[in-house]
Formats: structure tokens, sequence, C-alpha cells
């Protein structure tokens, strides 16, 4: 008789069922062959009586170990160890595996242009220079699991988790008429919103319908890397136009739309990534009344539109959209935490219904009880609250971490203080370059990766985007010491 009393062990504080328990213990020792293909188990009543547990529990076990074809219950014969165990067939396959070939061995398109890898972490100690990012610690991490824990256990939660609209969450979308009508002066309706993942994917379908085969897009000198590579991948043709204190050059613009099928200008007014300017007010209403007469749209990425310290928000360019050329995305990415991925693309009715299609074929839909939490977060103010706060503290970071990089390392960078976001657009001094300096800085632990590094593309100066808002005090202090140590170290 095999010695069940020993080989079975109870763990009555244990979270996990008694019959659970016994079912993992019992396709332990299947597996390991103590219990050898067609052993016959001994019945529930004299188990029961064995390992003093309920007679039921044994019978829920072996009915566990049934359902998943550990054993094989014959009636009025009893239970048996099932001799067809999968698990023991792959093991035995498992040894003689030929090794995976490393490349596909079929066709399919690569473009270097989406090379962008991000690493999940550079190893303990080090810093990296991150392109203006909030500081996840601020995030309302517990008030939101509250909320969506809430909504998951609702009754009327059956209602949200088979297949629905493409559109995304009702009540999301109305809340979000109403705060982005209210913050925004948007004037929209909820036929002119579609939810998203976040901005990028509002981007990446707005490209897919703008450009089909072919057509131009304008942008700046300098822009977000990803948007570049995203309307490359729809077939965008880029166009690129000066950027300066006021922002894109429109007149840069007018003279290329002149010239060329226009589709698109690709615009973060509020502050251009990654200079942080912010688009003039004549320059607003020159692009406006050229989307217009040229019949091209405009893209306005307004990704972090919350966070501005020296005046009250600029309203977006979609505010004062009166012909419908404007298509506006935006989300709570960058406000509250990258992790929620919930954002918005707003524009004319017949954009959305169009991308709203498109949407299903990338991503059938969006997480509905996420979107009725951010629904609710944003209905009872948390997110204003939230956004208030955080607000004061980056305006906080921004000041001293500027006033650091100013005093420690004039002689090497100059910069303007950003009248908002996340990041400072530091410029070094042309005696030095970025490569030298990431070089050395890696010494201090101080990564300097490449998609910061504007200077390394197709564009005539030298310098890179690094954000403040993630850093406190001290942490802005051992970044400016890492920094200023490699600085010190140029030949
Ligand atoms: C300018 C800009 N647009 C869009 C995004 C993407 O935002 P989301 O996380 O909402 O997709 C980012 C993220 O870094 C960004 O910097």
């Amino acid at each position: 008789m095999i010695p069940y009393k020993t080989l079975l062990h109870i763990n009555r504080s244990s979270k996990q069922t008694l019959y659970i328990q016994l079912t993992n213990q019992f396709i332990d020792l299947i597996k390991s062959k103590k219990l050898p293909a067609n052993t016959k188990l001994p019945s529930s009543r004299v188990l029961s009586d064995l390992i003093g547990v309920h007679r039921k529990t044994i019978v829920a076990c072996y009915e566990e170990l049934n359902l998943q074809g550990w054993v094989i219950s014959i009636a009025k014969k009893g239970t048996y160890v099932n001799e067809d165990i999968p698990v023991l067939q792959q093991k035995w396959v498992e040894n003689d595996l030929p090794k995976k070939a490393e490349n596909s061995g079929f066709q399919f398109s690569k473009k270097s242009f989406l090379n962008r890898t991000f690493p999940q972490s550079f190893g303990k100690g080090y810093m990296y220079i991150n392109d203006g990012v909030s500081d996840e610690r601020l995030t309302p991490v517990n008030e939101i699991a509250t909320l969506y824990r809430k909504i998951s256990t609702k009754k009327h939660t059956t209602d949200f988790m088979g297949y629905g609209t493409t559109y995304g969450n009702i009540e999301l979308r109305e809340v979000l008429v109403d705060y982005l009508n209210e913050t925004r002066g948007l004037n929209i309706t909820i036929d002119n919103i579609l939810i998203t993942r976040g901005s990028q994917m509002g981007m990446f379908l707005a490209s897919q319908l703008l450009f089909e085969t072919t057509g131009y897009i304008i942008v700046g000198v300098t822009n977000y890397g990803s948007a570049d590579s995203t309307f490359k991948y729809a077939n965008g043709k880029l166009l690129r136009v000066n950027v300066d204190e006021h922002g894109l050059d429109t007149t840069e613009i007018e003279v290329l739309a002149k010239k060329y099928d226009i589709r698109a200008v690709y615009t973060t007014p509020h502050h251009h990534h990654p200079t942080t300017v912010t688009l003039s007010a004549q320059r607003r209403i020159h692009l406006l009344n050229l989307s217009k007469n040229y019949g091209f749209a405009i893209l306005e990425d307004d990704y972090d539109y919350d966070f501005h310290y020296n005046h009250a928000p600029i309203l977006p360019l979609a505010s004062h959209d009166v012909n419908g050329n404007v298509i506006y995305v935006g989300s709570v990415c960058k406000t509250v935490a990258p992790v929620y991925r919930v954002g918005y693309l707003i524009a004319p009715k017949d954009f959305v219904d169009e991308c709203a299609k498109l949407r299903r074929f990338v991503d059938r839909q969006g997480d509905a009880i996420l979107e009725l939490t951010f629904a609710s977060f944003i209905k009872d103010g948390s997110l204003e609250r939230h956004i208030n706060k955080v607000s004061k503290i980056y305006k906080a970071r921004r000041d001293f971490f500027c006033q650091l990089l100013k005093s420690e390392l004039h002689e090497y960078l100059s910069f303007e203080i950003p009248k908002g976001g996340m990041a400072i657009w530091a410029t070094l001094n042309k005696k030095y370059s970025w490569d030298t300096v990431a070089k050395i800085a890696s010494k201090y632990k101080l990564i300097i990766p490449e998609w910061q590094r504007y200077d390394m593309a197709h564009v005539n100066h030298n310098a890179i985007r690094i954000g403040f808002a993630r850093y406190n005090e001290e942490e802005a202090e051992d970044f400016v010491f890492r920094l200023k140590s490699a600085m010190f170290e140029l030949p």
C-alpha cells in the first residue's frame, strides 16, 4: 500500500482550499511516478479516514484529477492513474527536442525605422535620461484600484464582459465629452469621440486613414520620433519645417502647401516635442487658416496639456476648429501613468466612424472595466484633484532642477525654463558632443539613451530632452552630480 498518510500533507492555515491542495499533491505524485500509471487510488471513504479530511473533499479532488485527465474513474471499479498522461510524454519528447531556429522560416517585412527598443531596466543604481515622464510614486494607484475592483464586482459588470463597441465605453465617452468641453473648450458631442489605448493608437489609426498608399505630412525639423515612424509606417512622406521660439514655422508650411499635396500637419502645440516651445497665437490661427484653404488635417497631439506652470493652459487648436480640419489626440497616460492605457481621438464624425471601423482590426475593443474606472475617476473630480496636486509638485521640481542645472552646469549647457510639461530642452556647448558625454556618463551609471539624442538625427543642433518631473530633490541632485562628473571629464 502506498503511504498516503506520509505523502499527503494538509495545511489548514493555507488560503488554498483543501481539495486543491490535495489535487496538486496527487499531480506531483503522478508526475514523479511515485504513483505509476494504472495505480488504483484508495476509495474516497478510505482516504478520508486515512488523512482525516471530509469525504466530500476527496470526491472533489478525484473529480478535479479526472477532469484534468490525470486519473480515470471507472464506475463500480474505482479511480486509476491514467496511463496516457500528456505531460509525461512531453517530458520524453523534450529530451530530444531539436534546437529552436533563431530566425523565422518565412518572409515578412522589416522596417528599420521601427527599431526603438525600450529596456525595462538598466540595472541597480543606474539612472537614465527620460524624455519627460510622470513620477509613478505620485500615481493614485489605490484609488484607481479600488474603483476598478468595485466596478469589476458590480452585478451589472456582466454587461461589459462580452464583445462590445469599438468606439469605447459609452459612459467614458459621455464623461470625456463633458470634461474635454469644459477643460479645453472643444464643443464636441459623443459622435466626435473614439476611446483609444493612448495617444499613440490615435496617431496610428489616423495616419493609416490619412495616407493610404502615399501622401505628404509636415512635421518639425525636430519632432517626436515615434510620430515620424508612425507616419512612415502608414506610407506618409515626411516634409520638415523649422521650429523656433514660436513653434512650427507656418510660413514654411504655406510654401510647402502650395507645392505639395499635403494631407496633414503634425503638431504638439502646447509644448512642442522635443523643444518644449509653445505655438504662438498668430501661428495657430495661420495654421488653422492654411488647413482650411489647402484642405489638410491638423493632427494635434496634446500630450501634456495638463501641466502648465506659468499661465493658464492655452486652448487647443481643436477648440477653434469650425471647418472640421483638426484631429485631436490625448490620453491619461502622461497625466496619471503610462500603464493606464486610456486615451481618445476627437475628430469630425465621419473620420471617427472610419477610425472605429479600423480599430476593430488592430484591437477588437478596449478594456471596458478600465474605461468605466476612468469614467468614475473623472466624474467625481479625482482626475482634476490629481492634476492640481502633481502640477504643484512638478512646478517645484522644474524650478529646483533648472536652478541646479544652471548653477552646476552653465558652462556646458544652456536651456530655457519650460513653461510646462515634464522636460527641458538642453543644448550642449558646441565644443562638446553628446556622444562623448554619453560614453563618460555611463561610468557614473547615468545612461543617455539614443532616443533622447536628437543631435544624432538629421538636425543641426546639439540638444537633448531631459525629463525632470520624475526626480525629487535628492534624486535631482544625484542626477546632476553624475552629469557634472561626466562633463568635468570632457576632453
Ligand atoms: C509627444 C508624445 N505623443 C504621444 C505619446 C504617446 O502617448 P500615450 O502613452 O498616450 O500613447 C508620447 C509618449 O511619450 C509623447 O511624448
